[in-house]
Order: C-alpha cells, then sequence, then structure tokens
C-alpha cells in the first residue's frame, strides 16, 4: 500500500493527537503517503481531505482533542454513507484507512471492511469498553483527571462531614468508576455491571460517621443513573448531608499521560505495519501487555468487553 488516510471518530480522547501523529510518521518512514480526514465519517462522505506531512503532526503529542476533528454522523450507518465515503478514498487514490476511534467508529470500519475497503481500527475512547483490548487511548488520562478532582472533594467534603455522589462518564461501562474509585479510595463504587442495594449504601455510610468518618466518597458511573437521582434515592434512608457532583466532559480533555502517548505510538506504529502488508479488517490492541491486532469482524460480532470486576470486589474489602 502506497496511499493511506486517518480519521478520528466518535467521543474525542487524550491521545488521539500522538496515535494520528504515529501513523502519519511512521507511515511516511516506510515510504507511503498520508492524508487527513477532518470530522470523522462526516469528513470522509464530504471529501474534506488533505495530505498530511511530517510537520503537519509536530506539537500535538502533548495535546488533548484530535487535531483531525471528530463527529457524530449517523448517515454513515446507511449503505449510502459508506458507498460515497469510499468513492472519495478512490477519488483521492487511497487504498487504506485507519480509523481512531470507540466502537461505534469500528462499525464504521467494519462496514468499509465488507465493502472490500481496507480499514484498521485503532482503539480510541476514555470509556475502555471496546472488545479486543485491555486498554483504550484516553483511558489513563481519564481516570487520572477523575482522580484529581476526587482528590479534591475529598478536602471539602472532610471539612464539612459530606457525602459526595461523584457521577463520571462511561456510557454503559463502569471502568472509569472502578479505577478512579479504587485509586481515589471511594467507599462506595456504582457501576452498570453490578447491581446494588441502596439500602445498604445507606447503612455503609452510617457506619462509617458512627466511627468518626468525616466523609464519604460514591463514585457512580453514568450508566447505572445520574448523580442527582442517585442522591434523591439515598436521602430516602438517612440524612447524609449529601452532595453531587457531575465531572461530565473535563474528564475527555487535557493532556494525555505518558502512559496514553506510549499506548498511542504503539498503536499507531501497528496499524501501519498491517496495512503496509496490506492487511485490513483488523483492529489493534493490548493484552497482557503485548500489542495485538484481531480481526475486526469477529471482535465486534463475538467480543464483548468485560471491565475488571475484581476491583470491585476488592474496594469493598478495604473501603469498609
Ligand atoms: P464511538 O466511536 O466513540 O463509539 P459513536 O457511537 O458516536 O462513537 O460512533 C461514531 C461514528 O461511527 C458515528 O457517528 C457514525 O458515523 C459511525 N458509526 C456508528 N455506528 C455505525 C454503524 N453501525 N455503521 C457504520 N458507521 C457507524
Ligand atoms: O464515549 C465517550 C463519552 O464521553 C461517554 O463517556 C459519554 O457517555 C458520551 O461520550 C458523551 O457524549 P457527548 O460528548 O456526545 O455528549
Amino acid at each position: 500500500m502506497k496511499r493511506i488516510a486517518i480519521l478520528t471518530s466518535g467521543g474525542d480522547a487524550p491521545g488521539m493527537n500522538a496515535a494520528a501523529r504515529a501513523v502519519t510518521r511512521k507511515a511516511i518512514y516506510e515510504g507511503m503517503e498520508v492524508y487527513g480526514i477532518n470530522y470523522g465519517y462526516a469528513g470522509l462522505v464530504a471529501g474534506d481531505i488533505r495530505k498530511l506531512e511530517i510537520a503537519d503532526v509536530g506539537d500535538i503529542i502533548q495535546r488533548g482533542g484530535t487535531f483531525l476533528y471528530s463527529a457524530r454522523y449517523p448517515e454513515f450507518a446507511t449503505q449510502e454513507g459508506q458507498l460515497k465515503g469510499i468513492e472519495q478514498l478512490k477519488k483521492f487514490g487511497i487504498e487504506g484507512l485507519v480509523v481512531i476511534g470507540g466502537d461505534g467508529s469500528y462499525h464504521g470500519a467494519l462496514a468499509l471492511t465488507k465493502h472490500g475497503f481496507p480499514a484498521v481500527g485503532i482503539p480510541g475512547t476514555i470509556d475502555n469498553d471496546i472488545p479486543g483490548t485491555d486498554y483504550t487511548i484516553g483511558f489513563d488520562t481519564a481516570i487520572n483527571t477523575v482522580l484529581d478532582a476526587v482528590d479534591k472533594i475529598r478536602d471539602t467534603a472532610t471539612s464539612h462531614v459530606r457525602t459526595f455522589v461523584i457521577e463520571v462518564m462511561g456510557r454503559n461501562a463502569g471502568d472509569i468508576a472502578l479505577w478512579a474509585g479504587v485509586a481515589g479510595g471511594a467507599d462506595v463504587i456504582v457501576v452498570p455491571e453490578q447491581e446494588f442495594d441502596m439500602k445498604e449504601v445507606a447503612t455503609k455510610i452510617a457506619e462509617g460517621r458512627e466511627r468518626g468518618k468525616k466523609h464519604c466518597l460514591i463514585m457512580l458511573a453514568e450508566g447505572v443513573m445520574p448523580g442527582h437521582e442517585f442522591a434523591e434515592k439515598l436521602s430516602e434512608h438517612g440524612d447524609f448531608h449529601e452532595r453531587v457532583s457531575v465531572l461530565g466532559h473535563i474528564v475527555r480533555g487535557g493532556s494525555p499521560t505518558a502512559r496514553d502517548r506510549v499506548l498511542a505510538s504503539k498503536f499507531g506504529g501497528k496499524a501501519v505495519d498491517l496495512l503496509k502488508e496490506g492487511k485490513g479488517g483488523l483492529c489493534v490492541g493490548i493484552r497482557n501487555e503485548e500489542i495485538v491486532a484481531a480481526d475486526i469482524v469477529d471482535t465486534l460480532e463475538n467480543g464483548k468487553h468485560k471491565p475488571d470486576m475484581s476491583l470491585y470486589t476488592l474496594n469493598q474489602e478495604i473501603s469498609l
């Protein structure tokens, strides 16, 4: 393959820039040409495509967001949208595509693959919810951002002897809540993957108060219910001086951590290796610390993301 393109799609994630940089630089190193597509699949269909040179990806490794911009573009789920996209790729003489995004974006890559156009997926989302990889680009930065907020909330929670419900993103996955919850010493973690009993939560807070505990932190994944609803339901079991903090999109921005930058760079390099060999229809990932590639059809149709629920059990044991 001599000419490839990259796009970023779906929710942005810190480290997407590092991945796009790695793809661009590695491809140029291998003697290939690289094109950048703006605004994900929307830009693909519109032909918002330009050639990338080495300098175009300079000074972005440390930046959050994506210099290629992103978009949610439901029209790409239609055959018409997909064929228009392929037409644009052919017009520019592009032979392979790297898609950096979440599982929705992977479905776009899968559709292109099924139409015979080689696409390789790189997992980029703060949610860490993509099958075929233990970690996604952006997850490590996101949990560190949550952690920073949790440490700050703990200060004020202690001063006022309050209970805080901290709602974090993650769509339907509890990974962010689980990791940041354990790292931040949360008293309770509530995730969609595990049923919970509000009465037990209330009892736990009350017991902590009796022991003289000043703060109580509840880490709530958005996939369970909104933070305010949770706090209202909790208040039916007693007065816990509760407050709610919804961290929201703050968790999606910021400079990527070293881990995310390295992971993104490794994924980018691997994606180019695959396309160079003419291999498409794959998604890259990291499993047991090894960079791997798997069939995108099989990954999406048979793979299932499972968060590390041992963190949940451990937290119950050590948060008392
Ligand atoms: P993410 O990639 O972060 O999961 P989305 O679910 O919004 O985010 O998906 C990103 C984009 O991928 C969508 O806006 C759409 O353009 C494309 N996409 C999503 N689902 C499909 C599908 N079934 N077929 C083709 N393209 C899809
Ligand atoms: O997939 C990333 C994510 O930030 C989810 O955690 C969240 O549910 C969703 O995207 C928010 O989407 P939007 O930015 O479109 O509001």
